[in-house]
């Protein structure tokens, strides 16, 4: 199974729409770490899948980044949310989704979902596996004896585990054949016959997993997929799911795939992208505190995994250069980025490139940060999370403030 880049990656950015001028600017009023999201790379973003895929329903992932800014704007683009929790749900709610436009999914849906995605009555629903339709069945029977002439049902697709290799880290392969992600194809026809029986069947739901950078863990689908659409001609949906790596997916050829598969089983198309729409519009500025020699140069700067979890949880190589430098590595030297917590895991980039001058007080930039960075972070150690800013165009806005040490101790009871 492949595994995400480890170690070096020194790429330079692709330069944000904001100039470094302005991210110095964030940095300066706000503080760091601080998110900072460009919405127009967001827009540019849903042009392009839009562009690649114009039969496609777009449903994105909010866990990739649920901050109320990208909400607004993506719902009010017209595309769809995929929400797993109660909170994504209440989320893309208030963001601004339609409710027959969202997508609820993921292996642990409990009555309190249920309850609220039956209440804002949600257009779809992913079923992860039989004993998730019996936790349903009621709730949707009792709408029904409730209310049978208004009530507007959610529309259902069984999500299948193709038992592949998606060829990425094993943390992110869902549909491998030791993920606890959907059906397997046998009971996924169970549970789908179930539906049909009802008249509640929409169509599959796969999603193989994340980061993936190859189609051809999608093409593994093909047959699968024509072979249930055979089974279940009333199914109208198909649901690729996302998993879209960021850099350096392929998009046109995943485009071609995709539709040509939809096209010739007469399914329409539904795409949950996560990661795609939101990584590459997001940087996390942090500030040098100290620099230590010895066998490995440490940097230390004020954030670390409890702000940016990937490096430490992945592996992940995300690009890091200092503001105002464009990317240049020359008179660079090797050092390791680390952050302010106790383990050696708390550390954002391993034997990087960084300028030799670089000094306390400096400015760094972690690339690829607007997809799984503020929304993995975390109070570990009792740190405060990073406050999150946008750039629309040229107007700089806070949209979530610096936690406080009041906010980490609001819960607490005695
Ligand atoms: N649909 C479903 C059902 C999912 O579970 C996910 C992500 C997506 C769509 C969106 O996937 P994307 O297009 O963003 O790859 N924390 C990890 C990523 C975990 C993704 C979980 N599911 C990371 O930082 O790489």
């Amino acid at each position: 199974m492949g595994h995400l880049p480890v170690g070096p990656r020194q790429a330079v950015l692709p330069s944000l729409l904001v100039t470094d001028d302005q991210l110095a600017d964030a940095a300066r009023r706000f503080g760091t770490p601080l998110y900072v999201y460009d919405l127009n790379k967001v827009r540019r973003q849903v042009a392009r899948l839009r562009e690649a895929l114009p039969g496609a329903r777009l449903h994105y992932a909010v866990k990739a980044n649920p901050s109320r800014a990208l909400l607004r704007l993506l719902s009010s683009a017209g595309l769809g949310a995929e929400v797993i929790t109660l909170g994504e749900l209440e989320r893309a709610h208030r963001g601004g989704f339609p409710s027959r436009r969202l997508l609820v999914s993921g292996p642990g849906q409990d009555e309190l979902l249920i309850e609220r995605a039956l209440e804002l009555e949600v257009g779809l629903v992913s079923l992860d596996g039989i004993s998730q339709w019996r936790l349903w069945r009621p709730f949707i029977e009792e709408r029904v004896r409730q209310a049978p002439a208004t009530t507007a049902l959610p529309r259902f697709l069984v999500r299948v585990n193709p038992q592949i290799d998606p060829g990425t880290h094993p943390h992110l392969a869902t549909g491998a054949p030791i993920s606890k992600f959907g059906s397997t194809p046998a009971e996924a026809r169970v549970l789908a016959t179930e539906l049909r029986t009802n008249g509640l069947l929409a169509g599959f739901h796969f999603h193989i997993g994340s980061q993936i950078s190859s189609v051809d863990a999608y093409r593994l689908l093909g047959d699968l997929c024509s072979e249930l659409r055979d089974e279940f001609p009333d199914a109208d949906l198909l649901d690729l799911g996302g998993g879209y790596a960021v850099p350096g997916f392929p998009l046109a050829e995943f485009a071609e795939f995709a539709t040509a598969l939809a096209e010739n089983l007469g399914l329409e198309l539904l795409l949950e992208p996560g990661r795609y729409l939101v990584a590459d519009a997001g940087v996390l500025l942090t500030s040098v505190r100290h620099l230590k020699a010895g066998p490995v140069r440490h940097v230390i700067v004020d954030a670390g995994m409890a702000d940016l979890l990937r490096p430490a949880l992945y592996g992940a190589a995300h690009p890091v250069r200092r503001l105002g430098d464009g990317g240049s590595d020359t008179h660079a030297r090797t050092a390791d980025l680390d952050g302010p917590l106790c383990e050696n895991a708390d550390r954002l980039a391993a034997a990087i490139s960084l300028p030799v001058d670089l000094k306390p007080g400096d400015l760094l930039v972690v690339g690829e940060t607007g997809a799984y960075g503020m929304a993995m972070a975390s109070n570990y150690a009792s740190s405060l999370r990073p406050a999150e800013a946008i750039f629309d165009g040229d107007e700089l806005r806070l949209v979530r403030s610096r936690e406080t040490v009041e906010d980490l101790m609001r819960l607490e009871l005695e």
